[in-house]
């Protein structure tokens, strides 16, 4: 059978990290009241010359390099983002003429669930032969659209990307890549998570507007939900789950999440203590860190899952 095949991962980060205790002499909070709501100490903040098309370049080279692929044979960039660097062209397609490539780039808008929509789809596309070896990026500017004013939002995100080269290959039942996915969305929910500008709207690029309390509600059961449906649509037991990859929003939102599955805590990767919340490119800058420190090795079944904006969220269940 043909699977999607994980053959690379890389991530890269903006120079300057930004502590809480930093926040805190211009935003007002406290390292406390971060640390113990979300579980953040730590994010980067892109600094000039750094975009979220330099960092998805960056991590798309680390990814290139560690599954030794030349720039050459990706004939598929899938980028997902909120905050691209131009309303168009696609960020994919400056990140495309950045390697040198050919074929087909563009991007996904799903927000934080933004990396699990470009896998779902880059997987659909390589198993019917649309394309062959693909890059599928996550990347985000978030500190550009944040209201440094408002502090209920601007302590919850950083900024980053990551990165996984994908191949088509012809694979056996039990053999590695992509097992399943499952996407949602519920547009009903708009204004508890939103952006209070647009191209079409007011002309300006506005910034990041949430109502926490009621996101972090929505989060564990949707969550919950698609977990147990990739589950099944794999037919898999929760314990045979070697790690879960969650989007990095909030560390009660990970615990919550994983109580709810009976997942243990040590199964699941945690990095939204020092990259905070980077939405479409948390899941692979995550995958990334737990890959290159060992966690994650070949053969591991490995649950992605994601909830942001729109609502959408979604998982994808891949065998390394
Ligand atoms: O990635 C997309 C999905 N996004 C998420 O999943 C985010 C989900 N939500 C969350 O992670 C949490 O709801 C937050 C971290 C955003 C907030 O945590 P919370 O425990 O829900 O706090 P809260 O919003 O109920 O606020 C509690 C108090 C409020 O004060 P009062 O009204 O109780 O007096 C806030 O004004 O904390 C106050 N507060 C702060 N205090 C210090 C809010 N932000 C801050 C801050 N520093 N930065």
């Amino acid at each position: 059978m043909i699977r999607s095949v994980l053959k690379g991962a890389g991530s890269a980060l903006p120079k300057r990290a930004v502590s809480n205790a930093e926040l805190a002499k211009t935003v007002d909070t406290s390292d406390e009241w971060i640390r113990e709501r979300t579980g953040i100490t730590n994010r980067y903040i892109a600094g000039e010359g750094e975009t979220t098309g330099s960092l998805a370049t960056a991590a798309a080279r680390a990814a290139l390099a560690d599954a030794g692929i030349d720039a050459g044979e990706v004939d598929l960039i899938v980028l997902a983002t909120a905050t691209p660097d131009s309303t168009f062209p696609a960020t994919a397609t400056q990140v495309q003429a950045a390697l040198g490539c050919h074929g087909a780039a563009f991007d996904v808008a799903a927000v934080c669930s933004g990396f699990l929509y470009a896998l779902a789809t880059a997987d659909a596309m390589l198993r019917t032969g649309l394309a062959r070896t693909a890059l599928v990026i996550g990347a985000e500017t978030f500190s550009r659209i944040l209201d440094w004013e408002d502090r209920t939002t601007c302590v919850l995100f950083g900024d980053g990307a990551g990165a996984f080269v994908l191949r088509a290959e012809d694979v056996t039942e039990d053999g590695p890549g992509v097992l399943a996915s499952r996407l949602h969305a519920d547009g009903q929910h708009r204004e508890l998570l939103y952006v209070d500008g647009g191209p079409s709207t007011t002309g300006t690029v506005g910034k990041v507007r949430m109502k926490g309390r009621e996101v972090f509600r929505h989060a564990v059961v949707n969550l919950a939900q698609v977990l147990e449906e990739v589950l099944e649509a794999t037919g898999t037991a929760a314990e045979d789950v070697d790690w879960v990859v969650p989007h990095q929003a909030n560390l009660r939102i990970l615990d919550a999440t994983a109580r709810k599955l009976g997942l243990p805590a040590e199964k699941v990767v945690v990095t939204v203590d020092r990259h905070a919340n980077t939405s479409a490119a948390s899941v692979p800058l995550a995958f990334d860190v737990a890959r290159r420190d060992g966690r994650i090795k070949p053969g591991d079944l490995v649950m992605l899952e994601a909830m942001g904006g729109g609502f959408t969220w979604g998982a994808s269940l891949l065998r390394v």
